[in-house]
């Protein structure tokens, strides 16, 4: 069984806006190449489900499914997909250590933004292989925060974005995991990894510093939270967020 873990950003509506302005395109581009027509794709930690929606307008023949631990996301993602009309998608409440599907039943398994918080993620990954097919193919993209440029270094900000990553590995997290993913996938039994590595870049840093602000808030680091507000108020502010994907087949 897993360690006991909490989920950092919590299910605000704020929380779950942020996530909702996510896309397949702007956000799971290193899988779009890989996706055929009739795939079986899941969506493991979908969240507010705007890209398992997209997948499933990629593949009009194919069936698509999002897994979320939290009733509310679940219950967003639905209404989603019934205000595009989408029939070839599905959204179920579960959580990746347990997934409620029989073993083979996917073509690919992805999860985007999840295994940094996660604090067994060897034991995800052995249910995701169980879900696969044999040769079937998992995408992961997580942030790794070793790699983000945050400028210009206003009073306060680091120790803002310390205390943020504290919090996140208090709860369980890993906000290294990016870099750790092909030693995951090996240790799984996953072959033919393929790392990739992306950026990206907040056109409005008051809405990542507010995003984070908020968490910091919850978790009364209030001074912190205030820092982070300024930095982002700053004419110059940049944020760049650097992405870890990798791709990997479960061994046939
Ligand atoms: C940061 S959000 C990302 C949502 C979506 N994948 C996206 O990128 O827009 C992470 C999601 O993973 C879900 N999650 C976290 N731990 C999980 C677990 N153990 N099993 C299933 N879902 C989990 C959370 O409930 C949350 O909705």
């Amino acid at each position: 069984m897993p360690t006991a873990e909490n989920y950092t950003p919590g299910y605000t509506q704020s929380a779950s806006d942020f996530m909702a302005r996510r896309s397949a395109q702007t956000h799971a581009a290193f899988l779009l190449p890989h996706l055929r027509s009739s795939s079986r794709l899941l969506d493991c930690g979908c969240g507010p489900g705007s890209v398992t929606c997209d997948f499933a307008r990629l593949l009009p023949s194919g069936q698509v499914v999002g897994v979320d631990r939290e009733t509310s996301q679940v219950e967003r993602a639905r209404s989603h997909a019934a205000g595009l009309r989408l029939t070839n998608v599905k959204f179920e409440v579960g959580s990746i250590y347990e997934l409620p599907f029989p073993d083979a039943s996917f073509d690919i398994v992805f999860a985007h933004a999840v295994f940094e918080h996660l604090a067994s993620p060897a034991v995800a990954l052995a249910e995701v292989s169980r879900v696969l097919v044999p040769g079937g193919l998992v995408a992961l993209r997580s942030p790794d925060w070793g790699g983000f440029i945050v400028a210009p270094d206003t009073p306060g900000l680091q120790s803002a974005l310390r205390r943020y990553i504290a919090i996140q590995t208090a709860n369980g997290g890993d906000v290294h995991v990016g870099r750790k993913f092909p030693g995951l996938l090996r240790a799984s039994g996953f072959a033919s990894p393929s790392f990739s590595a992306t950026y990206e870049c907040y056109p409005s840093p008051p809405l990542i510093g507010e995003y984070l602000a908020l968490r910091l808030v919850s978790a009364g680091a209030l001074a912190e939270a205030e820092a982070l507000r300024e930095w982002s108020r700053h004419p110059d502010a940049i944020f760049a967020q650097a992405w870890c994907e990798i791709l990997g087949n479960r061994n046939a």
